[in-house]
């Protein structure tokens, strides 16, 4: 083959392939501080409503934290445990009532905007995108389970969630926020059985 050809071939391919990464780098995360971040979602999901005022326990979202790697996130069918039957803030109904009343009319079904957004992602069947907060970067392994198995509360690592109406990264997550725990923990008891949390290289990095 001709030497020019080869080069237009190749350089073609060398910008598509870059043009094809450019997404994948948007998504992963680089290492340094993130926290603070606190990027708005598609729907204004309080937990300061769920987990504080309601008290709904974060495992009963968070489902998977005690036997996978991944903690996970609700679906929005999840959701309609709850929201088949509450389409709003109680204040907001009792308020339409009252209305209701006063113009001697029978009340209006009353759904949240924010709810509206949750019955047209099902009613669509697209999952609801949320902006993932959390998150080490690719070369960093982490696992939900030996921590929440070690006792640990959700709150040492994710900060006071039940009092945030947007969740935010509180915790830096770098390698010193690891091993500083790591160190102090290691060699001592829990329930009776020793606590192995590792300094070794390999245990966060293969
Ligand atoms: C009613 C369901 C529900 C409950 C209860 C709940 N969460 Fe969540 N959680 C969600 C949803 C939905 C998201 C994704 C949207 C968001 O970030 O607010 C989320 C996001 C998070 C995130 C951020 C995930 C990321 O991308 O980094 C953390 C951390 C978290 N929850 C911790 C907790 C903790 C700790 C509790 C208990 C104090 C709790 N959650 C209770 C539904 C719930
Ligand atoms: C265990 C029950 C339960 C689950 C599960 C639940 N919610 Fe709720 N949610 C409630 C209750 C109860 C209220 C109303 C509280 C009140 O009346 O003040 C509410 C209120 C809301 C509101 C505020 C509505 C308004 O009027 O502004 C939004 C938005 C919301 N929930 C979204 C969600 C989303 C998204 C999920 C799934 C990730 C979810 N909820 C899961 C019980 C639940
Ligand atoms: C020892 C620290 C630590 C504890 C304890 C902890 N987390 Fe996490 N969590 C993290 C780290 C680190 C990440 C990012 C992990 C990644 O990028 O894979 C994360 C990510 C998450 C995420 C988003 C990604 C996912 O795993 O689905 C959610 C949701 C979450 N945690 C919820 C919880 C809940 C709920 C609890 C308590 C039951 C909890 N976490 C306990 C450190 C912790
Ligand atoms: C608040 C304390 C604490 C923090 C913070 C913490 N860990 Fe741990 N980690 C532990 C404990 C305790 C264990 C061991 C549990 C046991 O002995 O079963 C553990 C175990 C592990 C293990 C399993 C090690 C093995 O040999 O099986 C890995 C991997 C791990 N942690 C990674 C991380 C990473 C990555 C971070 C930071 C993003 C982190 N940890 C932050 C307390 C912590
Ligand atoms: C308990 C988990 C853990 C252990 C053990 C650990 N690291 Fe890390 N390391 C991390 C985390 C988390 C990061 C990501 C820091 C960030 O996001 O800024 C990291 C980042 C790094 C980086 C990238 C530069 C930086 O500081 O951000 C290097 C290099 C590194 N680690 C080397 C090591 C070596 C060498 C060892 C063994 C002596 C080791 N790590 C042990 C968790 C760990």
């Amino acid at each position: 083959m001709n030497g020019r050809i080869l080069t237009i071939i190749l350089s073609v391919a060398v910008v598509f392939s870059a043009i094809a990464l450019v997404p994948r780098l948007i998504a992963m995360r680089l290492p340094g501080d993130h926290s603070g971040f606190e990027p708005e979602q598609p729907i204004a999901f309080s937990h300061r409503l769920h987990a504080g005022e309601l008290n709904i326990n974060c495992q009963y979202c968070h489902a998977t934290a005690q036997r996978s790697r991944y903690a996970g996130i609700p679906s929005a069918s999840a959701c309609m445990n709850c929201h088949k039957f509450i389409t709003s803030r109680r204040a907001g109904i009792r308020a339409e009532e009252e209305q209701a009343k006063k113009e001697h009319r029978k009340p209006n079904q009353v759904i949240a905007p924010e709810l509206n957004k949750l019955y047209l992602a099902i009613k669509t069947s697209t999952p609801v995108r949320w902006n993932r907060i959390h998150q080490v970067p690719d070369f960093v392994y982490f696992d939900h389970r030996p921590h929440i198995a070690a006792g640990l509360d959700c709150q040492r690592c994710h900060g006071p969630v039940e009092t945030m109406e947007r969740v935010r990264q509180v915790e830096t997550l770098n390698m010193g926020f690891c091993v500083n725990c790591h160190r102090g923990r290691d060699g001592t008891t829990l329930n009776g059985h020793p606590v192995k949390a590792t300094s070794d290289c390999s245990a966060c990095h293969f």
